[in-house]
């Protein structure tokens, strides 16, 4: 995983329609969020196919999104492609981002997901998330509803060792590290 840079926007903006279908975020967007320097944190997954040692054939297979602000962590997104789910990639995403919000002195980290989001409220849950609220009619264009997830504390002891216990329960990872 690396921090996201202005090279992998169009990459992670063609991906978006996949991940998110009728919600997709726009390049703009994604500009406009990396334009928001020390206030983001965005991380990058990158793959590259087993036995090629170079960087050269690397390709993006996740992506996710960190706000911080006084009142807190929120995850912006998280999302990976359709055929590398299930095999802890967003797990690692959001262990770094929950990571980072820590740093950074966070003490809770709120989410919206949606309602029908089995596989991404399953992975919240592992990760200390409850739901707090339901909005309805979050998601745009297409009306669909959220709930409001929130950890905390994040900023114990414990939740430091739940992450590295949920880091360490994840299977082998083909994804590059920094
Ligand atoms: C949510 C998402 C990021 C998870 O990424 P991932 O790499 O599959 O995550 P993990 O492999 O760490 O698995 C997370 C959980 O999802 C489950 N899962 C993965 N794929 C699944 C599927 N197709 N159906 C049901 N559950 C699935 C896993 O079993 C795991 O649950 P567990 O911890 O109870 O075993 C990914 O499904 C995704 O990109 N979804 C579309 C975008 C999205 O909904 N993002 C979240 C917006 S709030």
């Amino acid at each position: 995983m690396v921090p996201t840079r202005w090279w992998h926007v169009e990459t992670i903006a063609n991906l978006e329609r996949t991940v998110f279908v009728a919600d997709a975020w726009s390049a703009e967007l994604f500009w406009s969020e990396l334009a928001q320097g020390d206030q983001r944190y965005y991380l990058t997954a990158l793959s590259r196919p087993r036995g090629v040692a170079t960087h050269d054939l690397t390709s993006i297979v996740g992506y996710a999104g960190l706000a911080i602000s006084e009142d807190g962590a929120y995850i912006q997104t998280v999302g990976v492609v359709p055929h590398l789910r299930g095999r802890g990639v967003g797990a690692r995403l959001m262990i770094s981002l929950l990571r980072r919000a820590r740093q950074l002195g966070a003490r809770s980290c709120g989410l919206e997901v949606r309602t029908d989001n089995h596989a991404a409220r399953a992975l919240y849950h592992r990760l200390g998330f409850v739901d707090i609220g339901q909005r309805r009619g979050y998601y745009q264009p297409s009306g669909g509803d959220a709930f409001v997830m929130r950890a905390r504390p994040i900023d114990t002891v414990g939740y430091g060792i739940l992450l590295d216990d949920r880091e360490r329960a994840l299977p082998g990872s083909a994804l590059l590290q920094p």
